[in-house]
């Protein structure tokens, strides 16, 4: 069989002599697969400790060498050696066993705060470093001290693929056996597994075993409770909102330019455009006036592509942790990468990416945005990016750059006929019919409104209706139209000073 990437990379590093290799992640059961996936194939014995059991051989590790070389009495496989809870005395317990082998060390990092099992640490890396032994530490969190972290190689668990998530399942159903009844064509469990992606096995598990024993059935209705369990996952993991496309009613009015754009767009999606060389699109950046859709704009897309969207929280990128900004831009990329193809809205993009965030902060911006360039420039998988600013003067000159983007649209308050449509939608949505309204006489009045501020009034008017017993009509949202102050009033400079700019360099997106 061949082995699976990330294993053979673990096997490389190994074998190359890197004496302590870290890996940042909760989730031992893929630790311990992949070493053992590792160690069956080298030959090489794993031993595993944790401050609660010590030091012992691994359950499932090979058993060559063992007998020859090294036999305590009391070492059997799954059982600890005796004195090894201690982190010191199982470093020096290490220290003198003299063959190849894999010590995998539960959630250590902590202990090497203490100045005596750091430097017992460091003497064992460097005989390592020579005799082909390797230190795995596994937990989360891991600030090494700098005489450490030079020793030391970092390893990047993927999220499980898509095998890996079909053989959970697979134990689920097995374990459940005569419990549940599984109505699943290949097809379902393929969009099953698919609509898994993004999780942990242990996640996955407990969706799969959930969703079965909710109703005694395995079938496609399961996938939307997975759906909706994933997004409560994603969204607790901190980093990325998540809105299935099944749950999508989102509806722009106007932007027609955009909504061209995209449907010319969607076609560099397609098998005929690989065959002619064509690049997928990468993405855009809608700049403009506050509360006129750009935001709706991002859910419109998703939903008109039917594709998942995946909004990132830029303020949770910045960790408490100093420098831990990048690595979770990369963690969400990650976890959008397994998600693809879908859209990745990154909203107010200068408040993450701006030159005002990069000065306070040591530079953090910075090198975070430039990331972000690079993985823009070169990403493969069918991300699309969607990113939304009101305020153009704090974006990074380098992002509006050609090539960056495949076009950066400029949003204006609505015109007539957008504010047309715009009033239809959200008079619509309340469910009174339109015919009480004289839309033509609204649309004069709401001239100067952005989206958002002719959608509070028609609210308002409506809360006003219900409160007085009485329907909401025209003359009723002419009121509320008339004692709002938009925007375009009170920030009148600040708009013009922000289409002087945008206008000639970018489409408009109507
Ligand atoms: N073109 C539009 N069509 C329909 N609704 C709109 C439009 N523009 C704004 N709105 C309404 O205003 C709300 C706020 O708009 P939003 O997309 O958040 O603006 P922005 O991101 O540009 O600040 C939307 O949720 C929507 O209800
Ligand atoms: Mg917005």
């Amino acid at each position: 069989m061949a082995l699976n990437p990330s294993v053979q990379h673990f096997q490389t590093l190994i074998t190359s002599f890197h004496p302590v290799v870290v890996i940042d992640t909760v989730e031992e059961e893929r630790v311990q697969g992949l070493i053992s996936a590792a160690c069956a194939d080298m030959q090489m014995t794993v031993f595993e400790w944790s401050i609660a059991q010590g030091l012992m051989r691994s359950p499932d590790s090979p058993d060559h060498r063992w007998q020859n070389e090294y036999s305590p009495p009391s070492a059997k496989r799954g059982q600890a050696l005796p004195q090894t809870t201690e982190p010191l005395d199982m470093l020096r317990h290490i220290q003198d066993l003299s063959f190849k082998a894999i010590y995998w060390l539960k959630d250590f990092a902590p202990h090497l705060k203490d100045p005596v099992v750091a430097r017992q640490f460091r003497e064992v890396a460097d005989q390592f470093s020579r005799n082909r032994s390797s230190l795995v530490i596994s937990g989360t969190g891991h600030s090494l001290p700098p005489e450490i972290a030079h020793d030391v190689v970092y390893f990047d668990i993927k999220l499980p693929q898509p095998e890996e998530l079909y053989g959970a399942v697979a134990d689920v159903v097995r374990s459940l056996k005569g419990r549940v009844k599984v109505e699943l064509s290949p097809e379902d469990i393929h969009t099953l597994v698919k609509a898994l992606q993004g999780m942990t096995l242990s996640q996955t598990r407990k969706v799969v075993a959930y969703a079965a024993l909710h109703d005694g059935k395995l079938n496609t209705d399961d996938v939307n409770r997975v759906l909706e369990r994933k997004a409560r996952v994603i969204h607790e993991e901190g980093l990325l909102d998540y809105f299935p496309s099944e749950t999508n009613l989102a509806e722009l009015g106007g932007f027609e330019g955009l909504k061209r754009w995209l449907g010319y767009a969607k076609v560099g999606f397609t098998p005929q455009a690989r065959r002619y060389n064509l690049p997928a699109p990468k993405g855009i950046l809608i700049v403009g006036i506050q509360g006129c859709g750009k935001s709706l704009a991002a859910k419109t897309i998703a939903r008109q592509w039917n594709l998942p969207l995946l909004k990132l929280d830029a303020g949770r990128l910045y960790d408490k942790y100093i420098g831990e900004s990048d690595k979770n831009f990369r963690r969400a990329v990650t976890m959008a990468e397994t998600m693809s193809p879908c859209i990745l809205w990154m909203d107010e993009i200068e408040k993450s990416m701006g030159q005002t965030s990069g000065e306070g902060d040591g530079g953090l911006s910075r090198r975070l945005f430039g990331y972000f360039l690079t993985w823009l420039q070169e990403k493969s998988q069918e991300i699309f990016v969607v990113a939304t600013a009101n305020d153009l003067s704090a974006i990074p000159p380098e992002l509006l750059r050609k090539g960056r983007f495949d076009e950066i649209f400029f949003v204006d308050l609505p015109e007539a006929d957008e504010r047309h449509d715009i009033l239809n939608i959200h008079l619509s949505r309340r469910q009174q019919g339109i015919d009480a309204f004289d839309l033509d006489e609204l649309v004069i009045a709401s001239e100067g409104f952005s989206g958002a501020e002719i959608e509070q009034a028609v609210i308002t008017a409506h809360y006003r209706a219900l409160y007085e017993n009485r329907s909401a009509n025209t003359t009723l949202l002419l009121e509320e139209i008339k004692r709002t102050v938009p925007l375009s009033v009170t920030r009148r400079e600040d708009i013009q000073q922000l289409r002087a700019m945008a206008r000639e360099r970018f489409v408009t997106a109507r």
